[in-house]
């Protein structure tokens, strides 16, 4: 740790003209991982070298969180902060075909939110946006990116892609410097004790960079190796299809225990126990136990999965859109029978759904996602109050009017990123436009939406008059 902290010191010392040319080969390198450079002041404190020791197998859980603490990255700010799940520029790319037809889909573009304990997030947005592969990624189902991840302020994931390309680009710029060096020695521009000067500080600047990033990349790989099993099992995820998520060769008692065996309870009267308890949580009767999935109707195969999460008695559930596949009356029952779980287990929920309507009532904050990207975030009666964003507008003209007079008079607004943002000369980022309200936008943007909310609280207040 000393150590590392040493050098970070060394390079920051090091030439600044370095530094310069630095800037200039980044951005004719990849314009778009500039982007990155947002993550850079977070992820510099992120990894500190790991340390030889291993974790011995035999120790208890609470030992083993310790022991963990004191080797993994842990942040205390978060357990005094109440925040129970931190998102931190979270990126999910997957890679297609082999040499030049290999291309990348950015699933989750830099992404970030936090989940205090107890609060019910909502994560909202049109179908491939990425809202499933977030939760996907939280539970660890992906190897992250970039970015990380963090449950009750442990690092249970984090990619290394920043650091990979850290190491790439030093060794890019080391390259360019020595032939620039060399290059000015031909021409006579400098001496030999100069130009060999020159070369050994790009050198050691070039060695640190690399070497700072290297243990980076070993602290990722060393606690994704050991995240505690114990506290992946508090969180549990409630998968979005009823049908294809339930193995129909598996009857309902091997589908709700499977997880139970995965952990090591073996005991099966005691899993029975279990099994029954969590149908009967969730409405169903224990003689549904030796049934087949195919033998259930939609709405008892989506309790069924909620029953599969609640098993692992966790403490904190994403719940991936639960109820799209059902029907209206079955969607009810679903939404109180996940509000009356909240109350009765403590849980913190991630609820992913694809229209505000659904999350309105049953979430206290909302993230909207577009195309990857958080494009706003608020409470939910903030967001329902100032809807600023012209995707947010665009979910909330589709949700239907129940009286039929103004349901006729609703206009649909279809959102069309080219016609509305202007990113040519400026790009956007997440700002907080009033307390806890976020939105995706440049600067001419934020002047405009905050001309907005005066409008709206004008419009409001005229309203209530
Ligand atoms: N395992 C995977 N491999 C490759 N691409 C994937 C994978 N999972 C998701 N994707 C792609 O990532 C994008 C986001 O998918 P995701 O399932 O997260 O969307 P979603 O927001 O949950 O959509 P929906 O509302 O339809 O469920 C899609 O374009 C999808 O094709
Ligand atoms: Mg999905």
């Amino acid at each position: 740790m000393e150590n590392i902290e040493r050098e970070e010191k060394k390079l920051k010392s090091s030439k600044k003209s370095l530094l310069a040319k630095d800037q200039e080969l980044y951005q004719e390198m990849e314009e778009n991982d500039l982007k990155i450079s947002k993550e850079k002041d977070e992820e510099q404190d992120e990894h500190f070298p790991p340390s030889e020791d291993i974790l011995k197998d035999e120790v208890d859980h609470e030992k083993a969180l310790e022991h963990i603490k004191s080797k993994c990255k842990f942040k205390q700010e978060y357990v005094d902060n109440n925040i129970v799940l931190s998102v931190n520029h979270l990126k999910q790319y997957f890679s297609f075909g082999s040499g030049i037809s290999k291309y990348k889909l950015k699933a989750v573009h830099d992404i970030s939110f936090q989940i205090k304990e107890g609060e019910c997030f909502g994560l909202v947005g049109e179908s491939g946006c990425g809202k499933t592969t977030t939760g996907r990624s939280i539970i660890r189902l992906y190897n992250i990116t970039s970015g990380s991840i963090y449950y009750k302020g442990y690092r249970i994931g984090a990619g290394s892609r920043w650091n990979e390309k850290e190491i790439k680009y030093t060794k890019i710029r080391y390259k360019a410097k020595v032939k620039e060096l060399a290059e000015k020695l031909k021409n006579n521009e400098i001496s030999k004790e100069e130009h060999d000067k020159e070369l050994a500080e790009a050198k050691t600047y070039a060695d640190n960079i690399i070497k700072v990033q290297k243990a980076k990349i070993k602290q990722i790989k060393y606690d994704d190796s050991h995240v505690d099993p114990n506290l992946m099992r508090e969180i549990q995820m409630i998968f979005q299809d009823p049908i294809d998520s339930l193995d129909p060769r598996m009857t309902v008692e091997t589908i709700i225990s499977e997880g139970l065996q995965i952990q090591g309870f073996h005991n099966k009267v005691e899993n029975h126990k279990k099994v029954v308890e969590a149908l009967e949580r969730v409405g169903l009767i224990e003689d549904y136990a030796n049934r087949y999935p195919h033998e259930f109707s939609g709405g008892q195969r989506q309790r069924i999965g909620i029953a599969r999460a609640l098993v692992m008695n966790p403490k904190f559930l994403i719940c991936d859109e639960p109820i799209s596949a059902l029907d209206v009356s079955i969607r009810a029952q679903i939404i109180n029978l996940l509000n009356d779980l909240k109350d009765e287990m403590g849980l913190s929920l991630l609820f992913i759904a694809h229209d505000l309507s659904v999350v309105k009532y049953f979430c206290d904050r909302i993230a909207v996602m577009y195309f990857g990207e958080i494009v706003e975030l608020a409470s939910s009666d903030e967001l329902f109050k100032h809807p600023l964003h012209p995707y947010t507008k665009s979910l909330l003209s589709a949700i239907p009017k129940p009286n039929p007079l103004t349901e006729k008079e609703r206009v649909r607004i279809v959102y069309n990123p080219r016609e509305v943002h202007d990113y040519s000369k400026e790009k956007p980022r997440l700002v907080e436009i009033l307390p806890g309200h976020f939105i995706l936008a440049n600067n001419p943007e934020i002047e405009k939406y905050k001309k907005e909310i005066e409008e709206l609280d004008l419009k409001l207040e005229a309203d209530n008059k």
